[in-house]
């Protein structure tokens, strides 16, 4: 049991003492003892190497006491897992992109999750390095974001291949997102057997459907993972990014708590999820580029519409910047801390 539960609490519907904070991608490039780390070693290998995973992923913890950790890692090293090359420069670029059915039936569906057991090694690693001072929160994309990666090649501005077979091959991208979402449940699953005390799943690219397409092509298999994963019995946090109306479809596939992005305000979002709902967000990660006066104003109004909320968990609407100074982050924690 962590020492510190405020933010499995706030998971759980009830509303601790205080507001619990981290933040996306919280072990990143705006450290410098990251940078001094990733200097010597690629992102591949940090990834693959769990004593590595635990050393980043505790340093945030270490600088600012946030109230949980996120383990180092990235949603696409589930490609390993399929046998599809993925490299980091940092931006993720896939050589060989799965827009077949030829293609996506070549991949090493069979016990793909066998050969991710360095990202399992690396969550007790963590828990180990953690000793229970604060929970660890796994995680992984979601099906069409992690699909998104494969079909496009690496990251894209319109998804045009995307949404080119949801529209012209519907049963073959309906047939990726459920070998996808397959491997995801495994995955999910072998995080929490490793010791993972809450699930983020990340859709980032939710923009990239209409809200009427995403609904026929997306949710379902969105859906089919969230009522998959519930039996693991941690908590799960659905972050879907960029598409602010979305919230109205994915509010209700039983995640105990809904992410929210920073293009709403966090009391119009608690106003459609419905206030007996928990929420997690939603500061523009950006504000941290701002004076310590903005971050500060910024912080305290957005705990006070918090409040309206079951319960609610401080974070950024989307992953920190790497050209945010470390002494900000400090103050957005003051701040938060002594709202
Ligand atoms: O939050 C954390 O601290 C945990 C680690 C984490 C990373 N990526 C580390 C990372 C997590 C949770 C992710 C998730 C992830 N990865 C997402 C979903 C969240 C989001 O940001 O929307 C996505 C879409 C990816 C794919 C990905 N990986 C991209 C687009 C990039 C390049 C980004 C960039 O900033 O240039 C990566 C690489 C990556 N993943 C880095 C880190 C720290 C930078 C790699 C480096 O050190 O060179």
């Amino acid at each position: 049991m962590p020492q510190n539960q405020i933010f499995l609490q706030a998971c759980r519907g009830e509303r601790p003492a205080r507001t619990p904070i981290w933040v996306m991608r919280q072990a990143g490039r705006y450290l410098p003892e990251y940078r001094a780390v990733r200097s010597k070693v690629s992102f591949e290998t940090m990834c693959r190497t769990p004593e590595l995973c635990a050393e980043v992923t505790l340093q945030p913890i270490d600088r600012y006491g946030f109230d949980a950790a996120i383990l180092f890692s990235d949603i696409l090293v589930v490609f390993d897992a399929i046998g599809v090359p993925v490299a980091f420069n940092p931006a993720p670029q896939v050589a060989t992109p799965v827009r077949t059915a030829a293609e996506l039936e070549a991949l090493r569906w069979g016990r793909a999750v066998d050969h991710l057991g360095y990202v399992f090694d690396a969550v007790r690693a963590c828990k180990q390095a953690l000793a229970d001072r604060v929970p660890l929160i796994g995680f992984c994309g979601a099906p069409m974001t992690t699909a998104s990666y494969m079909i496009e090649g690496g990251g894209s501005r319109e998804f045009e291949h995307t949404k080119a077979m949801a529209f012209c091959e519907p049963a073959l991208f309906g047939r990726m997102l459920e070998r996808i979402t397959t491997l995801l449940i495994e995955y999910l699953g072998q995080q929490v057997a490793a010791g993972a005390d809450a699930l983020q799943i990340f859709e980032s690219w939710g923009a990239a459907f209409a809200p009427q397409d995403y609904r026929v092509h997306v949710l379902p298999h969105l859906q089919r993972l969230l009522r998959e994963v519930a039996p693991l019995g941690v908590p799960v946090i659905l972050f879907v990014r960029g598409n602010a109306s979305l919230l109205r479809q994915t509010k209700d596939l039983g995640a105990d708590v809904i992410g929210i992005d920073w293009s709403i305000e966090l009391d119009e979002a608690i106003a459609t999820v419905g206030r007996e709902r928990v929420v997690q967000g939603n500061m523009d990660p950006l504000t941290l580029l701002g004076p310590p006066e903005l971050i500060e104003q910024t912080a305290k109004r957005i705990v006070e519409q918090g409040r309206a909320a079951r319960a609610h968990i401080f974070n950024l609407g989307h992953g920190i910047s790497r050209h945010t100074d470390p002494a900000m982050v400090q103050h957005l924690v003051d701040a938060v801390r002594s709202a």
